[in-house]
């Protein structure tokens, strides 16, 4: 929808119509022929890999549209905030940037300022009313739609973008920060129903992208140099599970599994990762394709959330800690050296110490190399927001505090695995703090410090797979010297 632009101080140029606008697919609205100069944009990116992924399409849509990337926020003459609205304090951070730029724009006029992303979903028009200075409010469903609604704008209106959106092919393409490794999205949307999470309210419905058009993306990325793809989706083994067909044999026609065989054999393409499994759904058969596939690394993010069963339900999860430990096992008997990270919530509406203590316990038990911690915070619209036996805040601070202390001690632990030992490294970029150093991650995902070059020695770039003797290990990170 969008709004009449009421706001005398705004002087947005006419805007003269682009190329792209043809009337055959006006939609993504990107100029056919040489697009013309627009001023400099600035992205700043909240929230998790999908966020970072949307803002990669979304600078390479601007940059189609003739923006040139800005040197920093606080001049460019388009602004992007891509939020997350997970927990309360994401949230919270969105609204001081926002105060700041509001500032900056009743000065300047000529400023365009977004806000994307899950706090715009959320907020939706909310978001006009409290900062009246927005030009853009956009969900993350209509990242791909970004040219089309920009000229709105520049045809000087005040643009809310939030309904319910099949997601297009993006066309652009995409600005990446990495020139080794790339995300590509599979799956969009959550149909789960977590009692504490908003991410199917401001993600939408689940919508996998055809196994052709990943592939598609993968050779295109693979033909420019990339070396590691990480395939992205919120609950990544759903996919398919939205797309049409049976097989022979009564399966899905789509699944994870298949469209992993399936993209495997890109050539140029040395890793494949993918995140993020939910526990309901990693299957056997997947185990078995990862443990086949020789691309795929050794690293699985399963994310359980909490160490007690009752918990568990209360969240609506799914699933019991010990089918998700027979899920580890199984990595384990196919996969011995494979490393699991996981995702926890800490103070969950009712956890009692019993049952935190249950997590904590898990943690040491299965040894995960690396665990994202967070106290719950209540969401809006979400159910476990309203229930009446909420954590004290004290409480939720005192456990997230032991908690990390707990992955931490047993991440140096599954660290020591690595000392003395060659591992091959995907060497990603230079060390910011060491430039003679390059800096990559091993195939289970621990992030190494190297050497670029030997004495007289031939120099490494970024891009290649180096074989690196470990020295010395850190909970979650290492250093070596070229093997
Ligand atoms: N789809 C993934 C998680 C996506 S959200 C999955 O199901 O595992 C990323 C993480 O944020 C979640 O795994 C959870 O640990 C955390 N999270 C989500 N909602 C939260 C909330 N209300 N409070 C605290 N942490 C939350
Ligand atoms: Fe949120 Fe649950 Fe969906 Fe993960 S699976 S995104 S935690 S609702
Ligand atoms: Fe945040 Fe949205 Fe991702 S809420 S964690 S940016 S899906």
């Amino acid at each position: 929808m969008s709004l009449p632009n009421s706001r005398s101080a705004v002087d947005h140029p006419a805007g003269q119509p682009t190329a792209g606008a043809t009337g055959i697919d006006a939609e993504p609205g990107l100029p056919l022929d040489r697009p013309r100069l627009r001023g400099s944009y600035w992205i700043t990116t909240f929230g998790c890999q999908m966020n970072k992924a949307d803002s990669e399409r979304m600078g390479g849509i601007l940059e189609a549209m003739g923006y040139t990337p800005g040197s920093d926020e606080h001049s460019a003459d388009l602004v992007i905030y891509n939020t997350c609205t997970i927990r309360d304090n994401a949230e919270q951070k969105v609204y001081s940037y926002l105060g700041r730029q509001a500032l900056r724009k009743r000065a300047d006029p000529n400023l365009t300022l977004v806000v994307a992303g899950c706090v715009a979903q959320q907020e939706g028009e909310a978001l006009l009313r409290r900062v009246p200075e927005l030009d853009l409010v956009m969900g993350p469903q209509h990242a791909n739609r970004l040219a089309s609604l920009l000229e709105r704008v520049e045809g000087g209106q005040q643009v809310v973008a939030t309904e319910e959106h099949i997601i297009l092919e993006d066309i652009a393409t995409a600005r990446r920060d990495s020139a080794v490794c790339a995300w590509v999205n599979v799956i969009y949307g959550c149909n789960e129903r977590c009692t504490y999470c908003v991410v199917p309210a401001v993600r939408g419905r689940e919508q996998s992208r055809l196994p052709q058009a990943i592939r598609l993306e993968m050779e295109g990325l693979a033909a420019r140099g990339y070396r590691e793809i990480t395939l992205l989706g919120q609950n990544i083994d759903a996919y398919g599970r939205d797309l049409p067909g049976i097989t022979p044999e009564g399966r899905r026609a789509h699944t994870f599994t298949d469209l992993l065989a399936s993209v495997h054999d890109v050539d140029g393409i040395a890793r494949i990762r993918f995140a993020t499994s939910h526990p309901r759904y990693f299957t056997e058969r997947l185990i078995d394709a990862c443990a086949d596939l020789s691309k795929l690394c050794e690293h699985f993010h399963i994310p359980f959330q909490s160490g007690d069963d009752d918990v568990l339900r209360a969240m609506a999860r799914g699933y019991t800690v010990d089918r998700n430990r027979r899920i580890i096992d199984s990595i384990r008997q196919r996969k011995p050296d494979a490393a699991i990270s996981a995702d926890v919530i800490v103070a969950f509406p009712g956890e009692s110490d019993a049952q935190f203590r249950r997590t904590l316990d898990l943690i040491e038990a299965i040894g995960f190399d690396q665990v994202n911690t967070a106290a719950y915070s209540p969401r809006p619209n979400t159910p476990a927001a309203d229930w009446s036996n909420q954590v004290p805040e004290a409480v939720k601070v005192e456990r997230l505090q032991e908690v990390n202390a707990v992955v931490e001690r047993v991440a140096l632990h599954r660290s020591g695995r690595y000392q003395g030992r060659v591992e091959e490294v995907l060497a990603e970029g230079v060390n910011p703090k060491d430039p003679t150093q390059l800096m990559g991650r091993t195939r289970n995902n621990r992030l190494t410090f190297f050497p670029a070059a030997r004495p007289e020695g031939p120099v490494h770039r970024p891009g290649e797979l180096v074989r690196v003797r470990i020295d010395t290990v850190r909970a979650f990170s290492l250093s070596g010297s070229l093997a």
